[in-house]
């Protein structure tokens, strides 16, 4: 029997490399995201400095520039300072008024922690980056150094609440010359675009490892289904992102409505907006936030559309015994709704296609179906809806986390975010 599975991976394996050929093609860059088990945290692996060395900087979408700690020294031979007269210290946060000092050229900027907002001085210098191109993609690789702008902390509790594994934060902010993204699109002469793909790998209601992908440059998107059918790109829709004026860094999108099992819950609408004036209000992506928040009174809607849809297939089913008797338990902070999780194994594709995606975020002409019943085992036997409630005056009113992301294209270079239908035969908890 694994014989025969190792026979048929290999078959396609050899299937994939030529039918390579006829898939649209673009190298892109990709990087390896690890997750932080304790802060949750997705951390991106990246290769810097001479002789090379691995540091792990957690990304933050709205963060302006990719930063580390320097207090302990850095040691690189092919470091550079970034001068003060540069175009690149014209972009940051400058500390001291351009080249305040005579015979000091250093470009002294402010770098801010993510987590704490805290903001700490330091100085931009640039060092080397080797990078690697899509492996599924079997282009000729980019076997490629390149040298980036990184601001150096000089102080030293700038990495409280970090990830204890990281050495700093990887900023992807959507209008900053010197976010990562900015970087590898103008080294590399790619369109300003990157994707991430977060997935977590489950089996017997463990989670055993969440892993992730971050791809710069464009698509396509080339993935596996394992053991499935074959090589395939990723089809998207879009979306356009919008800009806060008070944020413009962050990515904001434009939801309208939210549907639950195909049913529009009602939403106080001015929740949706953003108020150009104070930034408040609206929907943005955050990957450090785990699982989406909503804005209270929403998510008292959005929870109760999900119970009554789960007391309308109990009742329905009742007699057919078609449907396991779905059983409410004693929730897992930070959720409020878990279930049995014995009794909600929805069998086979004929239930599921019987049945409205889950949740649905309504964008003015497109709809994203995030998942078809999206449940986050809490604990070992507690299924829970993954969503959390983010309080009554939140800055924004629904951030939509790592959870539910899956995977998302950022094209910062037409103003859009692409996503994906959700695909049943990658589904995890289905
Ligand atoms: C950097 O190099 C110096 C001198 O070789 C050494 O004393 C110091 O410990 C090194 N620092 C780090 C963080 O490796
Ligand atoms: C998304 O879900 C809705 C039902 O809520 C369905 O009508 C629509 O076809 C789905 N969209 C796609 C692209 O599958
Ligand atoms: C935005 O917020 C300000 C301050 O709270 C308020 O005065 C204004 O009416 C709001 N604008 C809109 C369009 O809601
Ligand atoms: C469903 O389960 C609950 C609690 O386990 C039980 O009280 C109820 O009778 C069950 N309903 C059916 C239709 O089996």
């Amino acid at each position: 029997m694994a014989s025969s599975i190792i026979h048929f991976l290999l078959l396609l394996f050899v299937f994939v490399s030529f039918s390579n050929a006829q898939l649209p093609t673009h190298p892109g860059i990709i990087f390896d995201l690890e997750r932080d088990p304790s802060t949750l945290q997705y951390m991106i692996k990246i290769n810097q400095g001479t002789p090379r060395r691995q540091v792990k900087l957690v990304v933050d979408l709205g963060g302006k520039l990719p930063w580390f700690a320097c207090h302990e020294g850095y040691n690189s031979s092919s470091v550079q300072q970034v001068s003060c007269t540069s175009s690149q210290c014209s972009q940051a946060d400058k500390s001291v008024s351009t080249c305040a000092k005579p015979n000091d050229k250093r470009c002294s900027i402010y770098i801010r922690n993510p987590v704490t907002r805290s903001v700490g001085k330091g100085e931009l210098i640039s060092d080397v980056v080797t990078v690697k191109s899509d492996p599924d993609n079997q282009q000729t690789p980019v076997p490629s150094s390149r040298s980036f702008a990184f601001g150096c902390a000089a102080t030293s509790n700038i990495l409280s609440g970090l990830a204890t594994s990281s050495k700093g934060v990887a900023g992807l902010g959507r209008l900053s010359a010197l976010s990562l993204a900015s970087q590898i699109a103008a080294g590399f002469r790619y369109p300003n675009i990157f994707a991430l793909d977060l997935h977590d790998s489950v089996r017997d209601e463990k989670i055993l490892e969440t892993t992730g992908k971050i791809y710069f440059g464009g698509g396509p998107y080339i993935h596996y289904f394992w053991g499935i059918s074959d090589l395939a790109d990723r089809v998207l829709t879009y979306t356009p992102l919008l800009i806060n004026p008070k944020s413009k860094n962050e990515y904001f999108v434009d939801v309208k409505s939210i549907k639950v099992h195909g049913e529009t819950i009602p939403i106080n609408t001015n929740l949706l907006s953003i108020n150009k004036s104070t930034g408040i209000g609206g929907t943005k992506i955050d990957i450090r936030i785990p699982y989406t928040t909503l804005e209270t009174s929403i998510y008292k809607a959005f929870i109760k559309a999900h119970t009554e849809w789960v007391d309308r297939l109990n009742t329905a089913n009742a007699e057919l015994m078609d449907f396991p008797n779905i059983t409410m338990v004693a929730p897992v902070a930070p959720f409020t709704t878990c279930y049995d999780s014995s009794t909600i194994i929805l069998r086979g594709p004929s239930v599921v296609n019987n049945v409205a995606p889950s949740v649905s975020f309504v964008f003015p002409t497109s709809v994203w179906n995030i998942s078809f019943f999206d449940l986050v085992i809490a604990k070992e036997g507690v299924a829970c809806v993954a969503f959390v409630d983010g309080g009554l005056n939140p800055m924004t009113s629904i951030v939509i986390g790592a959870r539910q992301i899956g995977f998302l294209e950022f094209d910062i270079s037409r103003s859009r975010l692409g996503f994906e239908e959700p695909n049943l035969k990658e589904c995890a908890t289905c």
